[in-house]
């Protein structure tokens, strides 16, 4: 067997078993129905001192993992904030790793490179953004939240005579970081990577609609004093969909000379909306965003966007450079921007889905998951014994069940009609949902509704 024919075959049992996953979606259970422990034992088979045909590996592993694929890419996976795939970005994807870019370097792919560019200019076109600032596609938001971060040390550390890509923090002004009290954990853990540290966090009290409060917020800023501060916001929070009030947050800390950065995962694409935009009025003012493509633009796993209206303090913390990487003057390297080196080519799935939907269609999306999200939340706070103790805000909700609520989410999630995750919300444990998905449509939520009517029997 040629080296090609071997290939065609690998990729032709992959491509049976991803047709019978999409095809069987509608059908299927949602939630995983094996256990770790029988997916373990099924796995490891031991490995072998022979090797196993190509396509013989993938039949194998497709059959092996029966049961644990959960329906994420579906229309009824209600659980986490999980984007779905749109065709082409999967088709994209699919492509990047067919064609194996190094998309770190241009001259590993000038297509890459070309591509991840122009995504990236139609990227804060679309949501608004300043079209000076720099960009990276990352592995996600949490990879953004740390190069952005790292601009904002740099800016602020710059401007005070200390050179913290050089000299480390140690010695240097420590930096104060001013964030909303129900940031997503990704935050705190770039302070961590950063080596800020999470003890510079200081969290500003936030109102039952999940909002900063002007007055902690100024307290906080006065708190800091001279000290160099980063100031981070929700947009939107991961719990209720609840986006800071931008517009008179972010003037107020820029006139106290912080850098704004904000935590758009998936908040930031209701900018997309004119529908929804007005919930991130002013968001555009801020020095750094971050959000993830694999979220609402429903690009498959994984990318993030960090963009940095600071390019060149983006730069100052990422660049690197070898004797033994080309220069090519005109180029984008990606290497320059990005916290990685050798990196997938993330461009191709970006470029796709927003060709795929244009700008309509992805003003659509947000606004058909915010509608569904909506329909969702009251449809089943409708049922006795059910409240809904937040949202629906964007696409978000929480829903109680009392102390009933992780044994009724166990139950919907084991009839395999849709998937939940639980969480803990002010003290009330509580279930999420959240629909960012294309694939969702009436019928899924007329679906989801009736199995949780039928849990709650
Ligand atoms: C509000 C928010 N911020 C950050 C993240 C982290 O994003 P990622 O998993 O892409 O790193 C998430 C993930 O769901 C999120 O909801």
């Amino acid at each position: 067997m040629t080296d090609q024919t071997m290939t065609i075959r690998a990729l032709d049992a992959a491509a049976t078993a991803a047709e019978a996953y999409i095809t069987g979606l509608d059908a299927a259970p949602v939630a995983a129905t094996v256990s770790l422990a029988d997916l373990r034992a099924r796995l490891d088979i031991g490995l072998g001192d022979t090797g196993t045909a190509a396509d013989e590996v993938i039949t194998d592993l497709v059959a092996a993992v029966e049961g644990g694929i959960t329906g994420s890419a579906g229309g009824r996976f209600f659980a986490w904030v999980i984007g779905g795939t749109l065709p082409s970005a999967l088709a994209a994807d699919w492509l990047a790793a067919t064609w194996d870019q190094n998309a770190g370097l241009t001259a590993c792919s000038p297509a890459a490179s070309a591509v991840e560019e122009i995504a990236g200019k139609w990227l804060k076109d679309l949501l608004g953004l300043p079209a000076v600032a720099s960009f990276a596609l990352t592995s996600g938001c949490q990879m953004a939240h740390a190069t952005c971060l790292a601009a904002a040390r740099h800016r602020l550390l710059a401007d005070r005579g200390w050179d913290v890509e050089a000299d480390g923090l140690a010695g240097g002004p420590p930096i104060m970081v001013i964030a909303n009290d129900q940031r997503h954990l990704s935050i705190d853990r770039a302070l961590r990577l950063l080596g800020i540290g999470t003890k510079a966090l200081l969290p500003v009290a936030t109102g039952d609609d999940g909002r900063i409060l002007l007055t902690a917020f100024d307290a906080a800023l006065a708190a800091a004093g001279d000290r160099p501060v980063i100031v981070a916001l929700n947009a939107a929070d991961l719990n209720i969909g609840s986006c800071d009030d931008f517009a008179t947050l972010i003037p107020r800390a820029k006139a106290a000379g912080a850098w704004v950065h904000i935590d758009g995962a998936f908040g930031l694409w209701a900018k997309a909306s004119p529908r929804h935009r007005a919930v991130v009025d002013g968001v555009e003012r801020a020095d750094s965003w971050a959000t993830d493509a694999h979220k609402w633009l429903n690009t498959p796993y994984d990318c993030g966007i960090a963009v940095v209206a600071d390019a060149a303090a983006h730069r100052a913390a990422m660049t690197v450079s070898a004797s033994y990487m080309p220069v090519d003057g005109y180029a984008r390297e990606a290497v320059d921007w990005n916290p990685e080196w050798s990196r997938r080519a993330r461009g191709f799935a970006v470029y796709a889905a927003m060709r795929e939907l244009g700008r309509d269609g992805i003003a659509a999306l947000v606004d058909r998951c915010c509608a569904h999200a909506a329909t969702l939340a009251h449809g089943i706070a409708a049922l006795p014994g059910t409240r809904l103790i937040g949202g629906p805000g964007l696409n978000q909700a929480l829903i109680s069940f009392g102390d009933a609520t992780d044994a009724v989410i166990a139950r919907i999630n084991a009839s395999g009609e849709a998937m939940f995750g639980a969480t803990t919300w002010r003290g009330q444990r509580a279930m999420r949902v959240c629909v960012i998905n294309w694939r969702t449509t009436d019928a899924d939520i007329a679906r989801a509704i009736a199995a949780v009517a039928a849990a709650l029997d």
